[in-house]
């Protein structure tokens, strides 16, 4: 059965669902580079990609040079950490519109030792860490605040800065706040209190509040911590988020809070959002528990009609959720202290489509329906840190990876992208999630009920419709389709994440093109209304082995910033004889996961 059986039996929905022909309207006129794979990055003619911050680039007062192959927490903690992930830029001064000056806010996801360290292989790297490797990929991993400023034409890292700032999972203090904070789970040996916890790790995409903070957004956990998941109290709520097995960190071989066996409450302590104030280099971040603890993506965040605060975010991983928190308190202009509680009180939801277009928002409360002591559930910390099963037992929807979600800055609508899942077989298909052994994805389009003309996206029931269901149209088998006509290097696969240009022209990046196409990872991009909506073009691609990440415009669309996560991250790719040594190229200098500031040359928005 193809797509159009399948979405017509389940009554999904798909905006013009014929595909306009013969036109390739848009107002992107960026020229469309070709489907490729290569040692390095490609932009279209007319455009100049500068590699702005690079793994191990000196941050800090006092940071040393990069030395290849050497670990030393002591040098990483002052330098850019590894594999950047989600950007963003927050202008500077503060609260100003500057797309020259700002502050370059970079998380650091994750790590991979046998690109980062001589002699390592991805089989046999862990009995090889000592103790020096785990405290450098600590410190490598995290958030970096930079100030750059562009002047003529190239972007720099302004020197000594006193808003550079490393934040790492090694050193760096963090609260702990909202409902969950002091719960009997989430206390250690080194934190009696359940409010305090040393850093942040696989922080994979974030978000920008409106009073000028950064949210960044833990990740995968469960590859962090090395014990027998079975031999805890609670095994069942470890299982659920896929603790055991073989972590690729080993980390607990060395540092007791990474091993359940001596801190089986530490897990609990990871999977939050945090928020960081860029701007205050002395803040100490805050972890906010009433965001829900799932393997989040990241958390975009939106003021609604009446002032109310909502943050989506994707659970990421095969069979998860998408959720939602809407604030009780209202957003305020110039009142930081208030604002700064905003994301401490609230209601968090989990989604579930309906086959008629619609959707609900489930709400995630103690007491109500399933969330009772008969199925576990205590208070609302409980809810909190076991929120997966939570929601479980509420009935939402499972979809196809949820990563980023982002809300167009004038329609309102809210664009979920689905990465893939291969494990979907047919009796699993649901109205969102149409294509069994799904390898390409989807991007759905939520549209919020309005108010006065205004988004309310605090409502509880949304409509939707695909914006894409992402594979090579010209292949039967994959049933893709897209909201308009693509050209032959048009079509994308395993979408991740997605920003918006000043103009609301998506911007799509992926992560697996490689895996299923044998194409570089890319970046595309879309008008989202008008005549040329839905119809992707290829503006980006990665070097061989890496992932596209954090797409990010400056205010005045002139700049876009692109993160190049694990270049060279293939089989048999190794810090000796790597894919590639983007982007340096130099003998002996390992592949080095970037920062790229693209522009237009002579200036201008990027992609008009
Ligand atoms: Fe860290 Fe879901 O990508
Ligand atoms: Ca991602
Ligand atoms: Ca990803």
């Amino acid at each position: 059965m193809g797509l159009a059986g399948i979405v017509g039996a389940l009554g999904g929905s798909f905006a013009g669902s014929v595909p306009r022909a013969a036109s390739f309207d848009s107002t992107l006129s960026f020229p469309e580079i070709a489907h490729g794979r290569d040692e390095t990055h490609r932009v279209p003619p007319g455009y100049d990609a500068q590699v702005l911050l690079r793994w191990g680039d000196p941050i800090l007062p006092g940071a040393p040079n990069f030395v290849p192959g050497k670990p030393s927490a002591e040098a990483q903690a002052l330098q850019f950490g590894y594999d950047n992930d989600f950007l963003a830029f927050m202008p500077l001064p503060r609260g100003s519109s500057s797309s020259t000056n700002g502050l370059l806010c970079v998380n650091h996801e994750r790590c991979t030792a046998q690109l980062m360290w001589p002699g390592m292989q991805a089989h046999n790297y862990r009995r090889l860490m000592r103790m020096e490797h785990c405290a450098h990929e600590m410190a490598a991993q995290g958030f970096s605040v930079v100030e750059i400023r562009r002047q003529t034409d190239e972007w720099k890292v302004v020197t000594a800065s006193r808003y550079h700032r490393r934040i790492s999972a090694q050193r760096t203090l963090m609260t702990i706040s909202g409902p969950a904070a002091g719960h009997v789970r989430m206390q250690t040996n080194a934190d009696p209190t359940g409010t305090r916890v040393i850093g942040t790790l696989n922080n994979c995409a974030g978000g920008v509040t409106p009073w000028g903070t950064v949210l960044t957004c833990e990740e995968n956990i469960h590859l962090y911590f090395t014990g027998d998941p079975t031999a805890q109290p609670d095994p069942a709520a470890l299982k659920r988020y896929g603790f055991g097995g073989d972590p690729i960190y080993v980390w607990g071989h060395y540092f007791d809070r990474f091993n359940m066996d001596k801190e089986p409450n530490e897990p609990n302590r990871f999977g939050w959002v945090v928020e960081i104030d860029p701007y205050d280099p002395q803040s100490t971040p805050v972890k906010r528990t009433a965001l829900g603890r799932i393997k989040h993506e990241g958390a975009t965040v939106v003021v609604s009609q009446d002032g109310r605060i909502v943050v989506y975010t994707g659970d990421d991983e095969r069979f998860e959720y998408l959720y939602k928190f809407v604030s009780d308190g209202k957003f305020v202009r110039d009142n930081a202290a208030a604002n700064r509680e905003l994301l401490n009180k609230g209601t968090l939801y989990v989604a579930r489509f309906e086959a008629n277009g619609r959707m609900r928002w489930l709400p995630m409360v103690y007491g109500q329906g399933p969330l009772t002591a008969a199925n576990g559930f205590a208070c609302q910390a409980d809810v909190l840190i076991e929120a997966r099963r939570a929601a479980d037992l509420l009935g939402a929807t499972t979809l196809d990876r949820p990563e980023d979600v982002e809300t167009h800055p004038g329609t309102g609508a809210v664009y979920v992208v689905l990465t893939n899942n291969h494990l979907r077989t047919p009796d699993q298909l649901n109205p969102a999630n149409p294509r069994p052994f799904n390898k390409w994805g989807q991007i759905i389009e939520l549209n919020p009920p309005r108010v006065n003309g205004t988004a309310d996206h605090t409502a509880d029931e949304f409509t939707w419709e695909f914006f894409l269901l992402a594979g090579n149209p010209s292949d039967a088998v994959q049933s893709a389709r897209y909201a308009g006509p693509v050209s032959k290097n048009g079509w994308l696969a395993c979408p991740d994440n997605v920003a918006f240009d000043p103009r609301g022209r998506i911007w799509i990046a992926t992560d697996g093109q490689d895996d299923v196409a044998g194409l570089a990872d890319s970046l595309y991009a879309a008008d989202t209304t008008g005549p040329g909506r839905g119809s992707t073009r290829l503006f980006f691609n990665a070097p061989r082995g890496a992932e596209v990440c954090g797409p990010c415009f400056t205010p005045d669309g002139s700049t876009l910033f692109v993160a190049v996560q694990h270049p060279a991250d293939e089989p048999n790719s190794t810090y000796a004889h790597p894919s590639t040594r983007w982007p340096d190229f130099k003998a002996n200098m390992p592949p080095r996961p970037s920062v790229l500031a693209i522009t237009k040359r002579g200036g201008g928005e990027v992609g008009s």
